[in-house]
């Protein structure tokens, strides 16, 4: 299988390009039935989320609003548990319908932060979208409500995953070479 090298490490394909978008219109297709009439705000999870909301987003065809927030919480391949950099959301978020796009729930730190965070703003509820879902290394109790694929506890990069900020721009997804 072809490999490519990202830094100092090599990595496979383990989700092709075409896989993915098949999973987002299945994701998406439930997500227009059940946000129908509640005019959502979509909070995308900067960086990693960007590639996945927009395929994402151009899939629902419901009245809905998009924002960004900004958080950090990995440094090379393993989670460090400290969450920096934050950037705000300006909208009123009060009664609203939120939904949290993640690319992916890892330990479910991030999650949370994000939560204790928008509950603070009042919102009516707040729904939650991963593309991708890490059941082994998730270590909290919040329900997730849409969840794109279930992968195993390995580190992969692309697709908007990054490896110390470099793949983000690749198609496929891509885990560790052995
Ligand atoms: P959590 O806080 O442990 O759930 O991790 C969430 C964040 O860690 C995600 O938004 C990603 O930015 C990053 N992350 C988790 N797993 C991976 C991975 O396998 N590759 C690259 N980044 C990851």
């Amino acid at each position: 299988m072809k490999k490519i090298k990202v830094l100092d490490k090599e990595f496979v394909v383990s989700i092709p390009s075409e896989e993915i978008q098949k999973a987002i219109a299945k994701m998406a297709k439930t997500m227009n039935k059940d946000l129908k009439g509640k005019d959502p705000l979509f909070i995308v999870i900067l960086n990693g989320a960007f590639v996945f909301a927009s395929d994402l987003l151009k899939n629902i065809n419901i009245n809905c609003q998009v924002s960004f927030l900004k958080m950090a919480s990995y440094h090379g391949t393993t989670s460090t548990g400290k969450i920096r950099d934050l950037i705000g959301i300006d909208e009123d978020l009060k009664g609203k319908t939120l939904v949290v796009v993640e690319d992916i729930v890892d330990t479910g730190l991030t999650l949370e932060h994000v939560l204790k965070i928008l509950k603070a703003h009042k919102p009516a509820e707040i729904k939650i979208a991963t593309f991708l879902f890490k059941p082994d290394a998730y270590k909290k109790k919040i329900k997730i409500d849409y969840i794109g694929m279930e992968i195993p506890n390995e580190f992969i990069i692309g697709y908007g995953l990054d490896y110390n900020g470099y793949a983000r721009n690749l198609k496929d997804i891509y885990v560790l070479a052995e």
